[in-house]
């Protein structure tokens, strides 16, 4: 970090080796799935000013609200399970808020059923990728960000593909084809995985082995509300 200043990106390879960035917590880097609080501010500074409402329907620990809140953006922050008092107990499937009301909107979205986030029934974390209904719960969360999105404004999401027991699994691609029926792209960005449980000397030995790839990096899909005209 240069001058305090947190590394603003210029190109579509975004890499952070740490969750966290400055000397505040943002988020919980203990969280399973936290997102990098690096990302949430990049997007941040490119499409948000002061005052602008931000909202993360599927908020987790709460990285969203941390990083919005000190660059001075107004938050709202749910989850179907909650972990602070500050995130609010929502679907994200059925947000409680006004039609084109919201300025961004922030999704890091379970990517199947590889993580257990809670054990509250309506988590989508418990659908497998594998499964085509993780896609049709995927276009309810998408459907409803675009309901609440002013025009023009900006929904990022954040995604992994899955490849397990012999079988890869386009998460990504799949979700885009989704946002794609609503939404304009503004680009694509490749987040570098960092300090995942599968990235040691077992699993890379397996991965040789049995001819597949670890997972070196997730989507940043930056989808843009058409103009209204
Ligand atoms: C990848 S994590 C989000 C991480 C978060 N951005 C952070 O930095 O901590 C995905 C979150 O989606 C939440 N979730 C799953 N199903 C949901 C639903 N139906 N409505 C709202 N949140 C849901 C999970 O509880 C989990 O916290």
């Amino acid at each position: 970090m240069k001058n305090n200043q947190p590394p603003f990106e210029t190109t579509t390879l975004w890499d952070f080796p740490t969750q966290n960035y400055g000397d505040k917590p943002h988020g919980d880097n203990k969280y399973r799935g936290v997102t990098p609080a690096l990302v949430i501010w990049n997007l941040l500074q490119r499409y948000t000013k002061e005052g602008d409402l931000v909202v993360d329907p599927m908020c987790g620990s709460g990285t969203t609200i941390d990083v919005a809140k000190e660059l001075r953006r107004k938050v709202i922050g749910y989850d179907i399970s909650p972990v602070r008092p500050d995130i609010i107990q929502n679907d994200a499937r059925k947000i409680p808020l006004d039609d084109k009301s919201v300025d961004m909107v922030f999704i890091d979205s379970p990517y199947g059923d590889n993580i257990k986030y809670s054990n509250h029934p309506n988590c989508i974390g418990k659908i497998p990728c594998e499964d085509e209904r993780f896609y049709r719960e995927l276009e309810k969360v998408v459907e409803e960000s675009y309901r609440i999105l002013k025009h023009s404004k900006i929904s990022g999401w954040v995604i992994s593909d899955m490849w397990r027991q012999k079988k890869f699994t386009p998460v990504g691609f799949k979700l885009y084809k989704i946002l794609c029926k609503y939404f304009e792209t503004v680009d694509v960005i490749c987040l570098t995985r960092h300090h995942q449980t599968s990235h040691t000397k077992e699993w890379k030995e397996r991965a040789k082995r049995y001819n597949f790839y670890l997972r070196g990096f997730k989507y940043l899909f930056i989808m843009r509300k058409p103009e209204n005209i």
